[in-house]
């Protein structure tokens, strides 16, 4: 939505990549530059969002059908860009969003087979063209990935699940890299956040 005068950035990776650590060093490095920053999450990020998120990750909620998932992601979605989202791109801040709909496309359109026609469908109604001005992609190998992360209903998924979902995240940077950019989350985490700052800089000005 190039008529917004903020600044929308994205942060996605499989489990366990370290890239909610690294939205906030970039939100704090933002901050001290003097910038209004908005930071939300998906699911969840709302009052409502948290509720479905507490629906979606809960381990007891091992009933709930794919379609029915894609369209509580989705949900969640459409009340973070309605409520949290627009509102501060409009007002000229930079939200950063701890994943998006490349996540949707990885975990619901290829790990659970939907298809990503399917999620892109849902997207316009609930995002509406709302899309990042730039996506960080921390990529981190499954095994290590899952090794770090915790135990939610997805992250108890199969690992051949999860080698999907990272494949798709990379696909996705290899087809869209001047929105996407790929960074090796294998490293520490200053190595990473120096990668991270030079991927959005040029966007800040
Ligand atoms: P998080 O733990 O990184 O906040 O992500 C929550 C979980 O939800 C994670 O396992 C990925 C999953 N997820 C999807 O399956 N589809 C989506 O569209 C989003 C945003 C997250």
């Amino acid at each position: 939505m190039s008529t917004t005068k903020g600044r929308f950035l994205t942060f996605e990776g499989p489990e366990g990549s370290g890239k909610t650590t690294q939205l906030k060093i970039l939100a704090e490095k933002l901050r001290a530059a003097g910038h209004d920053v908005v930071e939300t999450q998906e699911p969840g990020g709302t009052r409502i969002g948290a509720q479905i998120r507490q629906i979606l990750l809960d381990q007891a909620s091992n009933d709930l059908k794919p379609t029915a998932e894609l369209l509580l992601m989705f949900a969640s979605r459409a009340q973070n860009v309605d409520e949290i989202i627009l509102p501060a791109l409009a007002a000229g801040k930079i939200v950063l969003c701890d994943r998006f709909t490349d996540s949707t496309l990885a975990y619901q359109g290829a790990g659970r087979g939907l298809g990503a026609d399917a999620v892109y469908d849902i997207d316009r109604i609930a995002c509406r063209g709302l899309v990042p001005h730039r996506t960080v992609l921390i990529d981190i190998d499954v095994q290590t990935g899952l090794a770090r992360a915790t135990q939610t209903r997805m992250e108890q998924q199969p690992t051949a699940f999860h080698r999907t979902v990272r494949d798709t995240f990379l696909q996705l940077a290899n087809d869209d890299s001047r929105r996407i950019r790929l960074i090796d989350g294998a490293r520490d985490k200053e190595a990473v956040a120096a990668d991270v700052w030079d991927a959005v800089a040029d966007l800040l000005k």
